[in-house]
């Protein structure tokens, strides 16, 4: 087997740093999102291949094997998955880093090499140990409950009771307890201690999640991967690899920050939904019951409008990902913009079930950047428009998010779409949103249901508009 050497391993490591820092900055917007795709991949590429050729790495058949085998999984998932269930995808795979974050730290510590460490190399290395564990197992049981939670195998709704932080207090107390302990213990003594806390802290990661209602599940996800970012670099630590440990802090720092966007977006404090209590804390007095009519156009009806249009806005939502509306949807815009109407996209910053789903879906689509704007940079302009075409979204053009304090939501800025002179919502049924929560809008006298797929209702009106 061919080695590198260790100053040609650190070289890699710097310029696989300098890829992955190029790969995030890349990402930060559309045109650039796949030159930063390729910039990650590049980077892990090397990283791998600088690790594995280390000095003193042994098992090359077994590793290489797993390698072999994790590709083909991940080649064979990437390419199965849809992309309605790409958020589901992303929270089990920090569930994964979660749990080798946990392997690591219990493999680190049974190391003889590193029971044999003595002083404060020793006592720094199981305080390595413990937090990498702690961070990894929360993240894991997370991670878990978010795919659930994204998949409707476990409902959206919050999970909550009263005494419900002060639980998490004790439980904390009690792993800081074990950690006092741990690091008192000979030997592998310790193990029994390591086993409390990892048990503890996997049920605050059950707790954590299933206490974050459906709306709140946008900085659920982010955080989620900081915390994945942070067990990396626990587990760096703990290898003694710098660049997991820098990677791990990229990723860790970069998750925090999304975090804080989502919070911003959505009006919650970071640490009330750090510490779940953000879905309690905001819900106040009985929720509003609904009141008006609900009536419906078909799309002949819904195509005339448009005709008679001439300022359209379209705020896609979940709906339009799930269908695979966003190609007709092209093609409406264009065949509109051609009969000289000013159509633009509104897209709030949590619609869909990932962070920029939308952006993703109509890039995808080729529909130009000018015309997608955001919820702050359009909503002023909602009194000025003719039509607003809702299309698969439900939760972030719920009014009640303003007016109405006994709704989970209430607090988040949404696109005000009632206030355009029509409002067409374009969706299957009357459910509600991944929020669970009823939407007064569909009862509002300016308001329009078309009932339907939002795919074949959009090609059915392209039909009516091109006649
Ligand atoms: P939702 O509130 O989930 O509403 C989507 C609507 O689309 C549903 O009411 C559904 O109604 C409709 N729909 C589903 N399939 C459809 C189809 N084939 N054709 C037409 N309509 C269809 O979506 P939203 O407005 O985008 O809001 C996003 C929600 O997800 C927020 O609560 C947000 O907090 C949460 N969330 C977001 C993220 C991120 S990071 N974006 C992550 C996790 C959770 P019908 O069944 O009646 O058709």
């Amino acid at each position: 087997m061919i080695f590198i050497a260790k100053e040609i391993q650190t070289a890699a490591y710097l310029f696989a740093s300098i890829l992955f820092i190029l790969s995030l900055s890349g990402l930060s917007s559309q045109e650039s999102a796949k030159r930063g795709v390729l910039y990650g991949i590049v980077g892990m590429i090397i990283a791998i291949f600088a690790t594995v050729l280390g000095q003193g790495v042994e098992g090359h058949v077994y590793i290489i094997s797993a390698i072999a085998v994790a590709s083909v999984i991940g080649i064979l998932l990437a390419r199965k998955v849809e992309m309605t269930a790409m958020p589901q995808l992303v929270a089990i795979l920090h569930s994964f880093v979660g749990l080798a974050a946990v392997l690591v730290g219990v493999g680190s510590y049974l190391d003889p090499s590193t029971q044999a460490l003595s002083g404060a190399e020793h006592k720094i290395h199981l305080i390595e140990v413990f937090a990498g564990i702690f961070i990894g197992a929360i993240t894991f049981t997370g991670s878990i409950v978010a795919w659930g939670k994204l998949d409707g195998k476990i409902p959206s709704k919050p999970w909550s009771f009263a005494g419900l932080q002060m639980m998490n207090l004790i439980l904390l107390l009690a792993c800081v307890v074990m950690g006092f302990f741990f690091c008192k213990a000979e030997g592998t003594e310790g193990m029994l201690y390591l086993g409390i806390m990892t048990a503890i802290a996997s049920f605050i990661g059950i707790v954590l999640v299933m206490a974050i209602g459906g709306g709140d599940m946008p900085v659920v996800v982010s955080m989620l991967n900081s915390y994945s970012g942070w067990a990396a670099a626990a587990a760096g630590f703990m290898l003694g690899n710098d660049l997991l440990i820098v990677t791990g802090a990229l990723v860790g720092s970069s998750g925090a920050i999304l975090s804080m966007h989502m919070c911003e977006a959505m009006n919650r404090s970071f640490f009330s939904v750090i510490f779940a209590s953000a879905s309690l804390g905001t819900r106040t007095g009985e929720k509003k019951a609904m009141e008006g009519e609900v009536t419906a156009l078909n799309h002949e009806e819904v195509a005339g409008l448009l005709k008679e249009a001439k300022s359209v806005v379209i705020v896609p939502g979940y709906g339009m990902a799930v269908a695979k509306a966003q190609y007709p949807i092209h093609e409406m815009v264009q065949v509109l913009q051609k009969a000289g109407k000013k159509v633009r996209f509104a897209i709030h910053p949590v619609a869909g079930r990932l962070p920029g789903h939308m952006n993703v879906l109509l890039a995808e689509a080729n529909v130009s950047y000018d015309i997608v704007l955001e919820m702050d940079e359009i909503n002023e302009d909602m009194p000025d428009t003719d039509v607003v075409m809702v299309i698969g979204a439900n939760d972030v053009v719920n009014p009640s998010a303003q007016d109405d304090p006994g709704c989970s939501i209430y607090g988040m800025p949404v696109i005000e779409a009632w206030k355009a002179e029509k409002v067409i919502i374009m969706k299957r049924s009357m459910s509600a949103g991944y929020s669970g929560e009823d939407n007064p809008l569909f009862y509002k006298q300016n308001s329009e249901m078309l009932y339907g797929d939002a795919k074949v209702s959009v090609e059915k009106m392209l039909t009516f508009l091109r006649n």
